[in-house]
């Protein structure tokens, strides 16, 4: 390599130099361009001096009952001295659970009703680890939210991407939630002014991990604790598109009753329509650890969403150690065939054949939903196209698998409005 650089002219050899940086300065600035640090102040107000604003309800949070909290790593309370300490009969009504992890508060109106979503399996010191902290911290935050710890059962390998999406349907079974925290099971929050809610871009809320020496690993890195509101996740913005020749509005339950999900034309390409493509939720096809975060942070990308992310001090993580799964085979390979599957597989690839619910349990300190997984027929074939199209690693390819999944020219016709 060095050999051939000495082989170009003097000149050249300036041009090719100023031809990398200039690229690095590129994709640093594009990078830091898509992220931003902002404080959860908008969430935050001082308590207003004056009752008149009071009376308009909403919920304001005192700066100074907020703060960095220290963490006992070591020690997780039992379940039943959890239950009893949060939900049980000598907690003050105002400040009780409510059966299924859920709370509100009692005396201001909350901004936003929220939906934690906990992918779960064989991690119960970690889970009550993270309970006994999550519902003191929201409390605090005055926040109306409901815990899902979403729990694989089956010997397929564990997928957290497809348990988060399943999360997101039944939890729209039960109540119409604005706002969805995809956290994970071993990080702890640190500091209470990290405020659990959304805003209108992907918030990554763990933005200061310990495991990382409390710094962003890379600017996309959008694992651990992520937080998109409803109208980033396609189902629920409120427009009805044309299926398999006849109308539909999307909705859990058709969902669940639906074999085809093909999207023909005509649809009405107004804004919401916009938001239903935007990103899809989750992918469903990393079975085992790893890449579905980089797939995700991919599709909010291509959504022309922004990051945002508290400041280093507020966003702080403790994570709790334990052996790491292995990375999984071929998930990079999923990964680099993440374009072509973007609008077929998500939340809307979801099928009654693809999981089924083993139970839905409210517990007192959480909602248990037990699901089994498997692999459709339908996303069988999306791994294989995706594969292919490695493997030969050809653009084409790209085309005729979207071609095969039929959404494709719409999707084109859609790229090229916007
Ligand atoms: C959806 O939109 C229709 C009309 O645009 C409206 O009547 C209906 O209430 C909306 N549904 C929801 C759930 O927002
Ligand atoms: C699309 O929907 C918008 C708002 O619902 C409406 O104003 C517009 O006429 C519709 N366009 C078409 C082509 O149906
Ligand atoms: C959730 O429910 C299933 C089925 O009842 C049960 O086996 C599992 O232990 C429960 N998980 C948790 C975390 O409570």
């Amino acid at each position: 390599m060095y050999r051939l650089y000495r082989q170009v002219p003097v000149a050249g050899r300036y041009l090719l130099l100023c031809l990398y940086l200039c690229l690095w300065v590129f994709a640093l600035f594009n990078y830091s361009s898509r992220c931003r640090y902002s404080q959860p102040d908008v969430f935050i107000e001082d308590w207003p001096a004056d009752d008149s604003r009071l009376k308009s309800g909403r919920c304001y949070l005192r700066r100074d009952s907020l703060q960095l909290q220290p963490i006992d790593m070591h020690n997780a309370p039992e379940l039943h001295h959890l239950e009893t300490a949060l939900a049980g009969p000598e907690v003050p009504a105002q400040m009780r659970l409510r059966p299924g992890g859920s709370w509100a508060p009692s005396n201001c109106t909350p901004l936003q009703h929220v939906a934690v979503m906990v992918a779960f399996r064989n991690r119960d010191f970690h889970l009550r680890l993270l309970l006994n902290r999550l519902h003191r911290m929201l409390r605090r935050q005055l926040i109306k939210y409901t815990v899902f710890v979403v729990e694989q059962t089956g010997p397929e390998p564990f997928n957290r991407g497809m348990l988060m999406n399943v999360g997101v349907v039944e939890a729209l079974k039960l109540a119409s939630f604005d706002c969805f925290i995809f956290h994970d099971v071993d990080m702890i929050p640190e500091h209470d002014r990290n405020v659990y809610l959304c805003d209108e871009n992907a918030r990554h809320l763990a933005s200061a991990i310990d495991e990382m020496r409390y710094h962003v690993m890379f600017y996309n890195y959008l694992g651990a604790v992520l937080v998109l509101s409803r109208q980033a996740m396609p189902l629920y913005t409120n427009i009805s598109v044309r299926l398999s020749r006849q109308r539909h509005r999307i909705t859990p339950e058709w969902l669940s009753n639906s074999d085809s999900v093909c999207f023909d034309s005509p649809v009405n390409a107004t804004m919401s329509s916009k938001n239903f493509f935007r990103i899809n939720g989750f992918s469903n096809v990393y079975w085992g650890w790893g890449n579905e975060d980089d797939d995700i942070s991919a599709r909010t990308m291509e959504a022309g969403m922004l990051v945002s992310r508290p400041p280093l001090t507020l966003g702080r993580y403790k994570m709790v150690r334990h052996p790491k799964a292995v990375r999984i085979e071929g998930g990079y390979t999923h990964f680099m065939a993440w374009r072509a599957r973007h609008y077929e597989d998500g939340l809307n690839a979801l099928r009654k054949e693809s999981y089924t619910i083993v139970s839905r349990q409210a517990m007192p300190l959480y909602t248990n939903i037990s699901v089994r997984l498997s692999l459709s027929r339908h996303q069988m074939k999306q791994e294989w196209l995706s594969k292919t199209a490695i493997l030969l690693s050809v653009d084409v390819l790209e085309l005729i698998s979207r071609y095969f999944n039929r959404c494709s020219l719409f999707h084109y016709s859609l790229h090229a409005i916007f």
